[in-house]
């Protein structure tokens, strides 16, 4: 039984205040289901921006939300201006990072060779590489969704030989910041493909374990219909997590 995972990507977005009001108001929405004894049934994720994660690391840690970094550099350390490294993630509490999100594949040029490479380099410090692809509407109106995910997942997976878990996530580019989502039996369709990738690469077993999650506008509105989808298995959250009712709303519809 895989739980799920709700992830909130905060990209460029907010200043320290702003960050530690949104962990801090997480962090009471958690402890109140607590204590009224009804916890969410799944993991909560936060990925944000660098420079904020020694601020909310001891909020996040006390509220038991895992932290991840929004990308890592794919050498281990070195001469990389502006880059930050897998190491450091971890150093500073990150269990997890986001790696080939689309906007970095789009702004930094990042092929799914350079995607593996990265993921390789944060398994080995002990994250997990939350592994993200998705196609442009030009590629689905061409009929070609299937077919670009399938090889972004092929070629975007670290080389077999690495151990521990990841996570891929879903998210179609045009469905980014849109309003728009795929529907759910474009969803369902996608992720079983994926599953398929996953199970003919790494076998059944992990195919099974493995999450997988949905992203491309999820609002407190079509999470729970998005989260009951078939293999679903959680959801990657731009825009609705820098607010932390809507976040919350969407990890109560698990
Ligand atoms: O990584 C999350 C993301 O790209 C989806 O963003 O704003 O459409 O939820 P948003």
């Amino acid at each position: 039984m895989r739980r799920k995972l709700i992830a909130g990507n905060w990209k460029m977005n907010g200043l320290s205040r702003d960050g530690l009001a949104l962990a801090e108001a997480l962090a009471g929405k958690l402890e109140e289901a607590r204590l009224a004894g009804t916890p969410p049934s799944c993991d909560l994720l936060i990925c944000p921006p660098f420079v904020l994660l020694p601020i909310l690391r001891s909020t996040a840690s006390d509220a038991e939300i895992a932290m991840g970094g929004q990308d890592c550099h794919a050498a281990e350390s070195g001469a990389h201006t502006g880059d930050t490294s897998a190491a450091m993630l971890a150093d500073v509490g990150c269990s997890f990072v986001l790696v080939g999100h689309s906007e970095r594949r789009q702004d930094h040029g990042e092929r799914s060779k350079d995607v593996a490479a990265k993921a390789s380099t944060a398994l080995s410090a002990g994250l997990t590489p939350v592994i993200c692809v998705g196609e442009t509407r030009e590629e689905r109106d061409a009929g070609r969704a299937l077919d670009v995910i399938e090889s972004q997942v092929r070629d975007s997976l670290p080389s077999a030989g690495g151990s521990g878990e990841v996570v891929l996530a879903y998210e179609p580019v045009w469905a980014i910041g849109t309003g728009l989502t795929a529907t759910s039996a474009d969803v369902a369709e996608v992720h079983g493909a994926i599953r398929k990738v996953l199970a003919d690469l790494r076998g059944d077993a992990t195919a099974q374990a493995t999450r997988i999650l949905y992203g491309g506008s999820v609002k407190p509105a079509n999470a729970a219909e998005l989260l009951g989808t078939a293999d679903v298995d959680g959801a990657l959250v731009g825009g609705a997590s820098l607010k932390a009712e809507d976040f919350w709303a969407i990890a109560t519809a698990c």
